[in-house]
């Protein structure tokens, strides 16, 4: 599939983090499989290379470890060098704008403007950029975290608001581009079969977890200003618990899906905050082993606070105050250290009204659908089946949809999609600015209770997260899935 528009694609933060390992493998991966138009550019703006010879220098040094699991393509890689252009630019230099207009000034195409950098930066580009002329037509991606809390989210939004239309901005939400991610939408909307079962008639409970095994790395510093709350919930899990959530949208078009997602947020039930300790759990880890390795606690990594009381580990139990999920418990999940790195959604479903066959029928969970999204992306049903044998002995089996074995190509990662998308201004995939809006509306109750009092609850590297998290489930009958026999 090759583009049908020329694009210049200016990358903010060209040496960064982000670029590094995500932005130009996926630009990369997108040119090797022809789908980036032949004519299109990259801009890398940076201030650390002098000039081109040393960005490219720079990007053949570190971005080619996070190139394609299968190796590089060295004539694919060598074409992909050729499409990049570099600026050597200081934010704070109004001269060094008009340089960088002036270089993209006869270069092709569709303009975007990927901000790979700190939020506190947002802002100050998009002045400069406007400055120049260069909002016009253009296209603006803004990475998360988009402001730390709902007032400083409100000030970004405002801000980029005066320079760009809402239509121009692609806020980008990563796990949005994830392929079974958007298999969930052809699972539910492609498909009579799950629709008529997918409210509270029908599903007892729904869990979601992102869980990683990584601590926090490099960023320390970051995060220890974070933490999961926003760092994950406020962003992916609401948006995975969104897009699970919503009503049919009348079409795929990007207000359509959006409008549907916002309801959902909307209809959030608020939390109150004398509740908060029975339905939030919020967790940091110690040191523990993972996979054999020893790591050590949070608190000693570097750029941490020794006396931390940032949260890396969230459980919560949420509620969807509507008709289809009135009384039906979310349950959210995401923590770092954790036993294993997995990103799912489990949908249980009631057990059967009356079981003429045993009461093995009637055990909770037996119908149970669990998408993965990583690692191995499966969608598997659960549902009971006679055992072989004499008598009538349920059992339970699972039908299993493995992507990678029955689409063995196409396979896409996130940020190649996204990105794709902005070249394509498609942004049914992006984060308005309303359904943003509503995500920090609902957290910032938790945001507050939290930093008023107490500290997380410890839990040992390489376990599924505090007790507490377990306990909270069982007030409900349920359990977690890794923790079923
Ligand atoms: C990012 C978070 O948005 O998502 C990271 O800032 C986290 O802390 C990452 O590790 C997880 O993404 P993925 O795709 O690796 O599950």
């Amino acid at each position: 599939m090759q583009t049908d528009s020329s694009f210049t694609f200016v990358l903010f933060g060209g040496t960064g983090d982000l670029s590094m390992r995500k932005i130009l493998p996926a630009l990369y991966e997108a040119h090797r499989a022809g789908m980036l138009e032949a004519s299109g550019k990259i801009v890398a703006v940076a201030r650390h290379a002098e000039d081109r010879d040393g960005y490219l220098q720079w990007v053949n040094e570190h971005v080619k470890a996070h190139v394609s699991k299968n190796g590089v393509d060295e004539n694919a890689w060598s074409s992909f060098l050729e499409r990049i252009e570099y600026v050597k630019l200081d934010l704070g230099k109004a001269e060094d704008f008009v340089k960088l207009r002036d270089a993209v000034q006869e270069l092709p195409g569709t303009r975007v403007f990927y901000l790979a950098t700190g939020p506190s930066l947002f802002v100050p580009i998009c002045r400069a950029l406007a400055s120049v002329g260069l909002n016009e037509n253009a296209r603006i991606v803004l990475e998360k975290p988009l402001g730390y809390d709902l007032r400083s989210s409100n000030a970004i939004n405002d801000a980029v608001g005066e320079i760009f239309a809402e239509g121009q901005i692609y806020r980008i939400d990563h796990y949005l581009g994830k392929e079974p991610v958007q298999n969930l939408l052809a699972l539910r909307f492609g498909n009579a079969l799950f629709e008529p079962l997918w409210r509270r008639e029908w599903v007892e409970s729904i869990q979601i977890t992102i869980a990683e095994e990584l601590g926090v790395e490099a960023r320390g510093d970051f995060y220890d200003n974070t933490g999961a709350l926003r760092d994950m919930v406020q962003n992916h899990l609401l948006q995975l618990l969104s897009i699970v959530a919503m009503e049919p949208p009348h079409s795929m078009d990007s207000d359509s899906v959006r409008d549907e997602k916002l309801r959902v947020l909307r209809a959030l039930k608020p939390i109150d905050p004398r509740d908060i300790s029975k339905v939030a759990v919020r967790g940091q880890y110690h040191a523990g082993v993972i996979r054999g390795t020893s790591v050590p606690a949070y608190a000693t990594e570097p750029g941490v606070k020794t006396d931390s009381a940032t949260e890396t580990f969230v459980a919560l139990k949420v509620e969807i105050e509507n008709w289809r999920w009135a009384g039906v418990p979310f349950f959210l999940r995401t923590g770092k250290r954790l036993a294993d790195r997995v990103a799912e959604i489990v949908v249980n479903f009631r057990a059967v009204p009356h079981s003429a066959l045993g009461s093995s029928a009637l055990r909770p969970g037996a119908n149970r659908l669990v998408i993965r999204l990583q690692p191995n992306e499966t969608i598997r049903l659960y549902c009971l089946a006679k055992k072989p044998g004499e008598g009538m002995n349920l059992s339970s089996v699972h039908l299993d949809l493995a992507f990678d074995q029955f689409f063995k190509e196409g396979q896409m990662e996130a940020y190649q999609r996204l990105l794709l998308d902005v070249i394509h201004g498609r942004l049914a995939l992006f984060v308005r600015r309303d359904e943003q809006e509503a995500a920090w509306k609902w957290v910032e109750p938790i945001l507050n209770e939290w930093a008023a009092s107490g500290k997380p609850k410890p839990y040992a590297a390489g376990t599924w997260g505090p007790a507490a998290a377990s306990a909270m489930l069982a007030q409900h009958d349920t359990c977690w899935l890794e923790e079923e026999n």
